[in-house]
């Protein structure tokens, strides 16, 4: 059976730089805040008008796909992993079909937030051992400028998010030992409020908070927001930072140690990890918790900020770019966030 290889590897981030200093003017927060919880130094936001999920995705994309050696009409199958898409639907893996003038090909949104990436690197994998599909296109974007709570409000979740994208051609191999390894994937919805956008949703407290009424006297309720909604920040993104935080440094290690068991490999023999780029200070921890030296760990949050699914193929790429994975190298992927959602992927490059 063939295993799948990342035959090409593209990210964009746009020209946009926001400083921690730019963020003061909104809100109450210092660079020395960020900078000491989080490790940011700056992020990037798209153009509010001319950049969306999905052109940064293309621009990715582009280099992806030129890098494999294919072209867009050789994909024979999308996987699109955000949770900021242009569309409440349908996705954006449609819409990169179209803007690319790829064939009729299947094409697949993944909502698993800051795991999605490695979410939608597996499910690919599955369709290239299998023999189904040749080059799959897996994407990970987010434009969060768009719905952040710039007040002092709302300043822990929206000084760490950025915009970007990345995106990766898989392949099939039949080298020996090469390829994805394995995939790890987990969740526990016991803590799916913890980070969460709440509204608009179909949930039964949007019914009860609008008291808009019953499907009886309301046939024609709307997904909408109410004042109420609106004055209790449902329409941004909450998190329980301290509760996230606490729950992915037990859950990181524990999905990267089940990879490397899997495979009767151990920590040491990490060439590079790639960790979900949540906070600098959970990259750290990890690192310290698995004994790796910085050399076997990549972060570039201090650039890019949180880029949910976009950051581990943005820190990928810019990882391979810089010459830091090489043919051979044993490369981790993982992941932790929202549901809460964890994951982990273990591949030889
Ligand atoms: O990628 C998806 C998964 N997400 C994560 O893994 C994120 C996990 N959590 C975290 O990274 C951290 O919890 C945060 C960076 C979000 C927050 O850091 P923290 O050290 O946990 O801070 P905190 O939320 O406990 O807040 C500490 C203080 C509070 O003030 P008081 O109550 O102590 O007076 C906050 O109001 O820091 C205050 N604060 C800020 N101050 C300046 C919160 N945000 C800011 C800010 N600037 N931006």
């Amino acid at each position: 059976m063939p295993t799948s290889k990342i035959a090409g590897i593209g990210m964009y981030v746009p020209q946009n730089k926001v400083t921690n200093e730019d963020l003061k003017q909104f809100m109450d927060t210092s660079d020395e805040w960020i900078q000491e919880r989080t490790g940011i130094r700056e992020r990037r936001y798209a153009h509010r008008t001319n950049e969306t999920t999905t052109t940064m995705a293309v621009e990715a994309a582009t280099i992806a796909i030129d890098r494999a050696g294919i072209t867009p009409t050789d994909i024979d199958f999308i996987i699109f992993a955000t949770l900021s898409p242009d569309y409440y639907f349908p996705g954006c893996g449609v819409l990169v079909q179209r803007a690319m003038q790829m064939r009729e090909i299947g094409a697949l949104d993944i909502r698993n937030q800051c795991s999605g990436f490695v979410y939608a690197l597996s499910v690919a994998d599955q369709f290239i051992k299998t023999g189904m599909y040749k080059n799959i296109l897996v994407i990970g974007s987010e434009k969060h400028s768009f719905g952040l709570d710039f007040s002092t409000r709302g300043r822990n979740v929206s000084v760490i998010f950025g915009d970007g994208a990345g995106a990766v051609v898989l392949q099939a191999t039949e080298k020996p030992g090469q390829g994805i390894l394995s995939t790890h994937l987990h969740s526990d919805g016991q803590s799916a409020e913890l980070l969460a956008m709440y509204n608009p949703g179909t949930h039964a407290n949007h019914w009860v908070t609008n008291a808009v009424a019953t499907y009886d006297d309301a046939p024609a309720g709307g997904m909408f927001m109410s004042k109420e909604m609106i004055d209790k920040a449902e329409n941004f993104p909450f998190m329980d930072g301290p509760a996230v935080f606490k729950k992915a440094i037990v859950k990181f290690p524990e999905v990267i140690q089940e990879a490397l068991a899997k495979n009767n490999l151990a920590a040491t023999d990490i060439d590079l990890l790639i960790p979900h780029q949540a906070n600098l200070r959970i990259s750290q921890f990890v690192q310290q918790k698995l004994g790796l030296r910085d050399d076997q760990v990549f972060n570039n949050i201090q650039q890019y900020g949180n880029t949910t699914a976009a950051s581990i193929p943005i820190a990928l790429c810019e990882a391979w770019e810089k010459g830091k994975v090489n043919e051979g190298d044993l490369v981790c992927l993982a992941a932790f966030g929202s549901g809460f959602t964890w994951a982990s992927a273990l591949m030889r490059w």
